[in-house]
């Protein structure tokens, strides 16, 4: 039974996957090559920002420690994890840069291990990427044999930020990638032992998983994209709800509610650059993926879109406030983010911009340079602007109230993108418009109706 496992890689994914298995019982021997991560872990502290992190780490300390030397964490451990960044490169594919440079240290360290071991790579790769980019360092580094002398699988998760964790120990299933029954038996039996919801094992080839794993992400962004282009529709529509509309989608078995939320776009570290991958992967094997393509685009215009839908609210050299700058409620990450599209398409438009963030305020001022004012207080975000722009649902925007709206000029126009503060309706400070809503009146139903005449 493995009792042993090392992490290669204590970033964003990596450190929670340590302190996860050292949680279930595992002895766990991170490895970085950032000093600063291993010693963050070695003293019972998370190296990055996670929900729920560094209690895990502190309260599991004798079960976790770190070094720089991939050799040490490989002599002592059953099985290796290697979670090393693959970031995009100028194709739109993942460049196995990082993963080449830990597959060679992995390879040597096997050369001088006697025993059996399975190396397992969690990092995101595309179809192809573990059997003909990372394998053959891994044998010729060793001078032994995949499937014979050591085992080998692909093995990523389906996490998001802000509940790794969570997660992690709770999967909706494992796709695991084997090159062979054998190392697939071996990662099965450590699933077994970490999953908290008995979760299930799809095992398959190396290829398969790695289209399995990029396709989730890719099929996901199809679904928001179509929730926001349903919210585009009831925006038009005399009477029209959005949230209606996708309850009644959600409740085909086919579909499924969740994603289906009408509101601003997809962003982040993973689906915006999963979706490039896969269409650059169907573009090198002559496989017509134009509609991954549309997808990327539509949701990179939503930003321009929505400021030609909403442009006629802001009055000219106005100041709009744009709440909500991270991808997502509860998070500091402002990479691809659509909120800080949305203020540089504002600012580039010549309107003076407010952004607010409960927690990406400092990376949302550094990404924003000069196309933003970035404030950490919400009243100064909100005071005398004209037009308000709720971009997140998150709790902080949830509990304004009227009253929070001051503004000694004009009333603000309160544009919410998430219908999360439906109880603006009506109230005299200001113009409440929700995205995704249209109400009944006599202008819009005329103009519909004109539609259908003969
Ligand atoms: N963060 C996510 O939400 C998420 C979700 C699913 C999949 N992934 C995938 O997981 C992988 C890692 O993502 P992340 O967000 O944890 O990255 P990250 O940048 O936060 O962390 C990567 C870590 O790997 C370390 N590293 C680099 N080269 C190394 C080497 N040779 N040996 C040991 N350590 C090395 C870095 O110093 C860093 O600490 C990527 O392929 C990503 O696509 C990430």
């Amino acid at each position: 039974m493995i009792t042993k496992i090392s992490v290669h890689g204590l970033g964003k994914l990596g450190a929670s996957m340590a302190a996860g298995f050292a949680s279930r019982g595992f002895q766990v021997i991170g490895v970085d090559i950032n000093p600063n991560a291993v010693t963050c872990l070695n003293e019972g502290r998370a190296p990055v920002q996670e929900t729920g992190l560094e209690d895990l780490i502190s309260a599991n300390r004798e079960k976790i420690r770190a070094t720089l030397d991939p050799e040490e964490a490989v002599a002592d451990s059953e099985i290796s994890f290697v979670i090393v960044p693959t970031p995009s490169d100028d194709r739109g594919a993942f460049t196995l840069q990082y993963a080449r440079h830990a597959f060679k240290s992995l390879g040597q360290a096997l050369r001088r291990k006697n025993s059996y071991h399975v190396v397992v790579m969690t990092s995101t790769v595309l179809p192809g990427a573990t059997r003909y980019g990372l394998l053959p360092i891994l044998e010729e580094e060793s001078g032994k044999k995949c499937g014979r002398d050591f085992g080998f699988c692909y093995n990523p998760e389906f996490i998001a930020l802000g509940s790794v964790i969570r997660d992690f120990l709770n999967p909706d299933f494992y796709l695991l990638g084997q090159y062979d029954e054998r190392s697939g038996d071996a990662l099965e039996s450590v699933h077994q032992r970490v999953s908290l919801n008995q979760a299930s094992v799809k095992r398959m080839s190396l290829e398969n998983a790695e289209l399995a794993k990029i396709s989730v992400n890719s099929f996901v962004t199809m679904k928001i994209s179509f929730a926001n282009m349903l919210a585009n529709f009831c925006q038009k529509i005399p009477g029209g709800d959005v949230d209606v509309v996708s309850d009644a989608l959600g409740m085909d078995k086919r579909i499924g509610r969740r994603y289906l939320t009408g509101g601003f776009g997809f962003g982040g570290p993973c689906f915006p650059r999963d979706n490039i991958a896969l269409d650059f992967m169907g573009e090198s094997l002559g496989v017509d993926t134009r509609f991954l393509r549309a997808n990327d685009e539509y949701n990179r215009c939503l930003a321009l879109s929505y400021l030609k839908n909403f442009r006629s609210y802001i009055p000219p050299n106005g100041t709009v406030a744009v709440l909500g700058l991270a991808y997502k409620p509860d998070s500091h990450v402002v990479e691809e983010s659509p909120g800080i599209y949305l203020c540089r398409a504002l600012a580039n438009a010549g309107f003076r911009v407010i952004g607010h963030d409960p927690l990406a305020g400092e990376g949302a001022r550094q990404a924003l340079g000069s196309h933003a004012l970035v404030v950490d207080s919400l009243d100064q975000a909100l005071k005398d602007v004209d037009v308000v722009l709720v971009c997140t649902p998150d709790n902080v925007y949830r509990r304004l109230e009227a009253k929070n709206f001051s503004s000694k000029t004009r009333k603000p126009v309160v544009i919410d993108f998430w219908r999360i503060l439906a109880k603006l309706e009506g109230a005299d400070q200001l113009r409440y418009i929700p995205v995704g809503k249209k109400p009944w009146d006599e202008n819009s139903s005329n103009l519909f109706q004109s539609l259908w005449e003969k």
